[in-house]
């Protein structure tokens, strides 16, 4: 029997506990035995003091055994491969890699979340698109890969619910942005939904929990040795969040912008994030391919359009409509201009992500409804020169009102500059 008053004052003092110790305690806590009082006491002691990485494994693989786990791979017959991003502002990389992944003839199922506060989440994403089905049965998400290689699903329910809980009582208990905790939740998703090899996108900036690179390495560093200590293997991809990800930043437009880059049409960012993405996971399959093979594989998907057919394919079979006039449009547009000749010297992405959210695009709190029209789409990004009265940015609304505010937001997220910014590549670093 464990004492969790005894655990708590252990780890308060800066004590290592027995993986055993913190096992139970997490165990016990998903079963309603431990009070969310002694856990959100632990958590802030956990906050404070860290996890050695055996402690940090021994979290991840209790939430792992907290609930069912999938095995994607024998269900198949196939090596799995899966991708996860940390979260960061017009991030709808998964829209546009599992189309091109599938396109190449590997299987892609994958269990995505929704969005909270300024992040967006692919599953609102993707409820965008009318008749679109994210609640699948593991039966039906392996039918569906089998007969169209590709599925994105919404977690079930009882997948890693030692995880649903424990985030529940981060997000209220300010512990949401250690990275132990945040490296034991992400893998034991991953672990738990089957996938045999990762490829994790680590954001860094403004619009990121990793506000620094290196504290992106020490995340990136940590969910690689979880990975290994589980038999899989993972790459992470350090990626730029100080401005939003291509230009789209709201539900349906980030769908449409997603569906460009399948044609070949996307900003430069989002294109060179996804092709990159897109490698790595075709190095990592049983293809039997390198990464150079992989990138060349995933443009000709994009070329030859075999990508576009593979979204097509994908959407019907899960319920929905491909057709892009089928997606919905905010019925206010406006403008915003630029007040002086110069260049983007700045576009932060929190502002960005907090203008849509403010339009409607997320959520503040967990049972928000979400408005898929409305959002941003930012026409001038970092580095582009602009002419006094030009668009930098579009603000799509509900309503006159919430235009004009977005507008403000979005006006302040801009930094005009005389001289051209140093460019910054989309992929910092890679690690793995
Ligand atoms: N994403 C997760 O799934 N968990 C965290 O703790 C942070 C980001």
């Amino acid at each position: 029997m464990i004492r969790p008053a005894e655990l708590i004052q252990r780890k308060r003092d800066g004590e290592e506990l027995e993986s055993e110790q913190v096992a139970e305690l997490v165990l016990a806590y998903a079963r309603g035995e431990v009070p969310d009082y002694q856990l959100a006491a632990f958590l802030m002691a956990v906050y404070f003091q860290g996890l050695s990485s055996a402690e940090t494994f021994a979290l991840t693989d209790a939430m792992v055994r907290s609930g069912e786990t999938i095995d994607l791979g024998a269900a198949l017959g196939r090596r799995v491969v899966d991708k996860h991003s940390t979260g960061g502002v017009g991030d709808k990389t998964t829209l546009a890699v599992g189309p091109i992944v599938a396109a190449c003839g590997v299987p892609f199922g994958k269990m995505s979340g929704r969005g909270l506060g300024h992040t967006g989440g692919t599953l609102d994403k993707l409820e965008s698109i009318p008749g679109y089905r994210v609640e699948l049965t593991t039966e039906e998400l392996v039918a569906q890969v089998q007969a169209t290689g590709l599925a994105i699903v919404g977690q079930t329910a009882n997948l890693v619910p030692a995880d649903k809980k424990l985030y529940a009582l981060r997000d209220v208990t300010a512990t949401v942005d250690n990275v132990s905790l945040i490296a034991a939740s992400i893998m034991s998703k991953k672990i738990a939904a089957g996938a045999d090899a990762i490829v994790l996108d680590v954001k860094v900036g403004d619009g990121a929990f990793m506000k620094t690179l290196p504290d992106a390495q020490v995340l990136a560093e940590t969910m690689i040795a979880l990975g290994e200590r589980a038999e899989r293997d993972v790459v992470c991809v350090l990626t730029g969040m100080d401005q939003p990800l291509g230009c789209a930043v709201g539900n349906a437009l980030e769908v449409r912008e997603a569906v460009a880059t399948l044609r070949g049409e996307g900003p430069p960012d989002f294109t060179e994030l996804v092709l990159d993405a897109c490698a790595h996971l075709l190095a990592l399959s049983d293809l039997g391919v390198d990464r150079a093979e992989g990138r060349r594989l995933a443009e000709q998907a994009v070329a030859d359009g075999s990508a576009v057919a593979a979204y097509e394919r994908w959407v019907r079979a899960q319920g929905g409509d491909p057709d892009e006039d089928a997606l919905p449009k905010a019925p206010f547009i406006r403008e915003v201009f630029a007040s002086h000749d110069g260049y983007v010297g700045r576009l932060a992405a929190l502002a960005v992500g907090l203008a849509a959210l403010h339009l409607g695009a997320g959520r503040r709190e967990k049972d928000d409804p979400v408005d898929h029209a409305v959002g941003v789409v930012c026409r001038k990004k970092r580095g582009d020169s602009v002419v006094e009265g030009e668009p930098l940015a579009e603000i799509h609304a509900r309503d006159e009102q919430s235009a004009t505010e977005a507008a403000e937001e979005v006006l302040a997220a801009y930094e005009l500059s005389d001289e051209p910014p140093r460019p910054r590549p989309i992929v910092l670093e890679t690690i793995g």
